[in-house]
């Protein structure tokens, strides 16, 4: 597969791992997670974490009520065989509970590993701006 080809897919697969989030889906976000998945995030609060249960319990809350529009900018992936990281800011759109649009800005982090010939989400680090 030409890196090309190999940078689409992953942003494809890190686009539907966004939208995971926003939707609340927590069948697809498993699907592109290894369970061992690692991370920082805000909500670990400088803590190191690791396994599904901790973004679990975001996901039980439920997804996002109103509309949402995620733009990744900027996204930059580096290919080290069968490892890729892809950093980017995340700017999500929805409103706030009066009904006003806000927008959500993080910088994040996203390492992949490619393993049994699809990408696998192993580890990302979060930081909101
Ligand atoms: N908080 C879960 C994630 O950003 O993947």
């Amino acid at each position: 597969m030409s890196d090309d080809k190999t940078v689409n897919e992953l942003l494809t697969a890190n686009r539907r791992l966004l939208e995971s989030i926003a939707a609340g889906d927590w069948a697809a976000y498993t699907e592109l997670c290894d369970p061992s998945l690692t991370c920082f995030e805000p909500e670990a609060r400088g803590q190191w974490v690791e396994g599904m249960d901790f973004h679990q319990f975001y996901f039980n809350l439920g997804g996002a009520s109103g509309p949402v529009n995620i733009t990744i900018s900027c996204p930059h992936v580096r290919l080290m065989g069968d490892v890729a990281v892809i950093s980017f800011i995340r700017l999500v759109q929805k409103l706030d509970g009066n009904g006003s649009p806000v927008t959500a800005r993080s910088e994040e982090t996203r390492v992949w590993e490619r393993r049994e010939g699809r990408w696998w989400h192993v580890h990302f680090h979060r930081t909101v701006g």
